[in-house]
């Protein structure tokens, strides 16, 4: 599937989100490999190993092509630093989008990823098509189900020590939203 050959560059008030290039894997490697981004995502490693950043960048374009999922650089309009990253993994058959995300320290607490997920949803919803977007946190996460809550999702359940991490069992919470739900609609 390949209707629209480049994944567009999508702007908010205060945010450019664009494709990841290589040149961003040391700064990726520098943020995502502080404790407290892996502490609370599933797919993180800590401590964050050399080359790593690299392969998962080098993945973006051909995930981008088969529609298998979407990723951004989360960068600022004023000086175009890299914070932080968001995603898409994209369920074809069922239109559906699972969105990740995760945002160097230093920025916590500006509502940018709030404001990075408001404009994913809307090109999940429209350019993508999708039927459903959904999210899940860790309990101990707060922060991550304020986003979801704060971009329009609703609260779907809690499954209870439903992922491993380390030594302890995670609750996850799940969040989701229809199209038809969508407030922009
Ligand atoms: C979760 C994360 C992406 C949030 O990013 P962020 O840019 O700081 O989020 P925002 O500023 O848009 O919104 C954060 C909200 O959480 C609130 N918050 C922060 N810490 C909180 C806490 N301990 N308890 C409750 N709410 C909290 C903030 O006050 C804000 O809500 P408000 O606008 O209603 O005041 C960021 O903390 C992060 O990258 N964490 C590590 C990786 C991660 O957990 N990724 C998500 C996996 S599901």
């Amino acid at each position: 599937m390949d209707d629209e050959p480049q994944q567009p560059t999508l702007t908010t008030l205060r945010l450019v989100l664009r494709p990841f290039t290589l040149a961003d894997a040391p700064q990726v490697q520098l943020l995502a490999g502080a404790f407290e981004v892996a502490d609370t995502t599933l797919h993180i490693p800590h401590p964050y190993p050399d080359g790593l950043a690299e392969s998962w960048i080098a993945r973006h374009a051909d995930e981008f092509r088969s529609r298998t999922a979407v990723t951004y650089a989360i960068t600022t309009r004023e000086t175009g630093e890299l914070c932080g990253a968001i995603s898409l993994s994209i369920s074809q058959q069922h239109q559906r989008a699972e969105m990740g995300y995760w945002l160097g320290v230093d920025y916590w607490n500006r509502g940018y990823t709030t404001e990075a997920a408001g404009a994913l949803l809307a090109y999940g919803f429209t350019s993508l098509n999708m039927h459903r977007v959904q999210a899940g946190h860790y309990g101990r996460n707060p922060a991550s189900g304020r986003v979801m809550q704060k971009i329009g999702m609703c609260y779907e359940g809690t499954r209870r020590e439903f992922l491993r991490k380390g030594e302890r069992f995670e609750d996850i919470v799940l969040y989701g939203l229809l199209r038809s739900e969508w407030p922009s609609l």
